[in-house]
């Protein structure tokens, strides 16, 4: 579904992203995990087009998107939850949902009712302007958002990022449930391995300038959690 080749990245005049690849089978789902300032959303960014990378490529589902720009690449089916979430100001829940719309004749396709069904808080704050709304609703919003696109894989990055301890537990149920109904890719961003672990399968652990130190499964992080204490703050 996605392959990264050997790319780098510039930002400004640093060399962010030095060499990274990485792979997310269809139907997968595939961590990065790293501390703070490893490149993880960077490396989102260069798969969405934001911050395109100078070599490299970037295949998604067979073809080549690295020298697109971001919104023919969302065109072909990937969306990005950013860490910030970037809820339109000013507009309510209901308006941030329908200007992402971009409707599919598939079968189970998504349609604002299937989201509100999925998320029925922000169907009982359909009218509230979205900036207004909690950090795990303006989270939930933003997840929402991304599948009125009717995606085929979804980047996400950080989606515990200053949630509470139970609002994230609400948040994991969500997108955990979300993933096993449908037939959806993700791409998760993390430093928090209990939040991986529940998500995805297969993680790649990302030192600094996006050194890939190792590829693990769930279950090798669980037999060996030395490896996260190795790699990772807790
Ligand atoms: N706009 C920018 N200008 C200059 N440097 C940047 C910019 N954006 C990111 N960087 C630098 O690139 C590196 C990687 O940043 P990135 O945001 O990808 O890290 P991250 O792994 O997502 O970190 P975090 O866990 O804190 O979100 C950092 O050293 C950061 O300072
Ligand atoms: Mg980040």
């Amino acid at each position: 579904m996605l392959r990264v080749e050997d790319i780098n990245t510039y930002i400004g005049g640093s060399h962010i992203i030095q060499g990274l690849s990485l792979y997310v089978e269809k139907g997968g789902a595939v961590c990065i995990l790293g501390r703070n300032g490893v490149g993880k959303t960077t490396t989102l960014r260069s798969i969405i087009g934001l911050t395109p990378p100078q070599s490299g490529k970037i295949i998604i589902e067979g073809e080549d998107t690295t020298r697109l720009p971001p919104h023919k690449i969302a065109r072909k089916g990937v969306a990005y939850v950013p860490a910030e979430r970037h809820i339109f100001p000013e507009l309510s829940v209901e308006e941030n949902l329908i200007l992402a719309a971009r409707p599919s004749e598939k079968r189970g396709a998504w349609t604002i009712d299937r989201v509100y069904e999925y998320f029925p808080v922000l169907s009982s704050r359909r009218k509230q302007e979205g900036t207004t709304l909690s950090g795990g609703e303006q989270q939930m919003l933003a997840i929402g958002r991304a599948l009125m696109g009717n995606p085929k894989i979804m980047l996400l990055d950080e989606p515990s990022q200053g949630l509470s301890p139970l609002l994230v537990k609400t948040v994991v149920k969500i997108v955990q449930k979300l993933f096993e109904e449908h037939d959806l890719t993700l791409l998760l961003v993390e430093q928090n391995f209990r939040i991986a672990l529940q998500l995805a399968k297969k993680h790649y652990l990302m030192g600094t300038k996006s050194k890939i130190q190792g590829v693990v499964t769930s279950e090798e992080i669980l037999e060996n959690e030395e490896i996260i204490h190795k790699h990772l703050t807790v």
